[in-house]
């Protein structure tokens, strides 16, 4: 039974939802105009601390990249200065300076809607060698390559604090700042701030294991107790930074499915003497309602493990698709295509193991991040895979939902399987023809939805899932979206071409090309990959070493 308050913010989740969607004839409520005076700091900084500089060139060799989708324990690294700086090089950090004309604007290795980067990071780590004496809790910084250290702990409070892990670990915290992306999207910003989420995390998750490492989020904890262990401020002040998420960080995969942190020894974390000022990120912010709304009512509590959380380990067999490839190479030139060729050609067993790294059952990371996953089914708008015929496919995550979607879906579509398909992959045509200009359509009339090899649109279980969970799930579907589209620009630069996430479609046009009538599923983010056309115009300099 809900109570009254979950009944009440279920229904601000769902009206939050309908009232942030774009249609053909209306937009998500915006700012209307770009005040570029007062665009928020895209770097947060805490005066008053004293920030440690992570070495950029270190030792370690990278693994190589399709081994980051099956870590098998035979390249497990030790935890010290040099590890956790190649891990947040290869997640959080910069990638690139920019440079056309007059103005310089950096790129990063996790991407972001509008280049905003809402998402912040933080590392909660014990005593390690040439990184710190003492156990700590650091704020990233990606400009530097840095960690601002706001607070020490004991070792005595550290083991108490993870005192129901059986082996090391660190944790890294995620945060987001929604005034950065609502200053340009206004109401639909916390969409996209949670897709970025999801991005970081596959970015973190990816990371570690070209280290070896596992990583898993601690599902169970609380905003409340996040919003302490991270530092961050208890108010909903317009720059505020919100909790996200905290990840488990072990070298060796933890069996218990929820680990929890001990509630007495976050107090006593909250009681530390914290260092440092966060920066003031504009001059003024713009208060939205319906994102503090939605922030609210989204707010996680303290959850127990349930029956439908449970791990689940499947044997996974590596694939080795790209024999050389070195996973740091890939993670460090990842790009999103502004514009797309309208020529490129993807081969169809490429796009298969595509697909076949899209499914939880069929890799390790990143999906394993997560307890449970598999709410988001894939529809692809093909356009040039040579080998398949150009139309509508369906690829299933979720065996359990083939039978409700064909139900609800268009009793037109055929739902069969292309002949050249492996018998894993659970994809099936559903229309065939030319759908260019409907992907183009769907997607906000943005031509790279129609020039490259395909696009697609996630398809996340929507009401039920949030019904049968609690409102606090909503921003999880986002993450699990990110994290698909972290592993298709990946892919996409593995195979020489480039990807771009899509967070601007028409929602409910979409949903009617299918056929789905009510909220059951809702797309939640859309993506292309294809032969990418570049701008020359554009300088690129290195990411650190530069004079700014
Ligand atoms: C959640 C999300 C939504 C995005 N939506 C769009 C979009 O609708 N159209 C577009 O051209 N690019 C979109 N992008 C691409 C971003 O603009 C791009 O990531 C950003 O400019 C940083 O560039 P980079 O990915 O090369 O680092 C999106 C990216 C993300 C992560």
């Amino acid at each position: 039974m809900k109570t009254d308050i979950e009944e009440d913010k279920l229904n601000k989740v769902f009206n939050y939802h309908q009232q942030t969607k774009h249609g053909f004839h209306r937009s998500a409520e915006g700012p209307g105009y770009l005040d570029w005076k007062n665009q928020p700091d895209p770097f947060r900084r805490y005066h008053g601390t004293q920030l440690i500089s992570l070495p950029l060139e270190t030792e370690i060799e990278s693994s190589l990249y399709d081994l980051l989708y099956y870590p098998d324990g035979n390249l497990t690294q030790a935890f010290n200065l040099q590890t956790i700086s190649c891990l947040l090089r290869h997640s959080m950090a910069l990638s690139a300076w920019k440079q056309a004309g007059e103005s310089r604007w950096a790129l990063r290795v996790n991407p972001s809607s509008g280049n905003l980067h809402p998402t912040e990071a933080y590392l909660l780590s014990p005593a390690l060698d040439s990184l710190s004496s003492t156990p700590m809790i650091a704020h990233y910084t990606p400009r530097e390559h840095g960690l601002e250290k706001r607070c020490v702990l004991s070792n005595a409070l550290w083991q108490l604090l993870t005192e129901d892990f059986t082996q090391p670990v660190f944790f890294l915290g995620i945060s987001s700042i929604y005034w950065r992306e609502s200053w340009k999207y206004g109401t639909r910003a916390y969409r996209y701030c949670h897709l970025d989420v999801g991005h970081a995390l596959a970015a973190i998750s990816l990371s570690a294991a070209s280290l070896g490492w596992h990583c898993q989020i601690l599902e169970n904890c609380s905003a409340h107790q996040l919003r302490i262990l991270l530092g961050l401020p208890d108010d909903y002040k317009d720059e505020t930074e919100h909790p996200d998420c905290l990840i488990a960080i072990t070298q060796t995969k933890i069996k218990r499915p929820v680990l929890s942190l001990p509630d007495q020894v976050i107090k006593q974390i909250a009681l530390c003497d914290w260092q440092g000022e966060a920066n003031q990120l504009s001059r003024s912010s713009i208060s939205w309602d319906a994102i503090n709304t939605i922030a609210s009512a989204c707010e996680k509590p303290a959850t127990e493990l349930t029956a439908s959380t449970q791990v689940k380990t499947i044997e996974k067999t590596a694939q080795l698709f790209y024999s050389t490839l070195k996973a740091h190479s890939v993670i460090q030139q990842r790009r999103s295509a502004v514009a797309m060729d309208k020529q490129t050609d993807m081969q169809a067993d490429q796009f298969y193991q595509l697909l076949s790294r899209l499914m939880p059952g069929q890799v390790e990371t990143p999906f394993n991040v997560f307890i449970s996953v598999a709410r988001v089914q894939l529809i692809f708008f093909v356009h040039r895979v040579e080998g398949i015929k150009p139309g509508v496919y369906c690829l299933i995550r979720d065996p359990e939902v083939l039978t409700e979607l064909k139900l609800l879906m268009k009793k037109e579509f055929v739902w069969k399987k292309p002949k050249t398909c492996p018998e894993t992959l659970p994809l099936f045509c559903l229309i065939e023809g030319d759908v260019r200009s409907l992907s183009q359509q769907l997607s906000c009339q943005q031509e790279i939805a129609a020039d490259g090899c395909f696009s697609l649109a996630m398809l996340s279980r929507f009401e039920k899932t949030l019904q049968q969970t609690g409102a606090w799930l909503y921003p999880q579907l986002y993450w699990e979206c990110g994290t698909i589209g972290q592993v298709l620009y990946l892919e996409a630069e593995a195979m020489n071409l480039q990807g771009t996430g899509i967070g601007c479609f028409f929602d409910d046009p979409v949903h009617e090309f299918l056929g789905l009538q009510d909220i059951n599923f809702q797309t939640l983010y859309h993506f292309t990959i294809g032969g990418a056309l570049h701008d020359d115009r554009i300088l690129t300099l290195p990411a650190y070493n530069i004079s700014k």
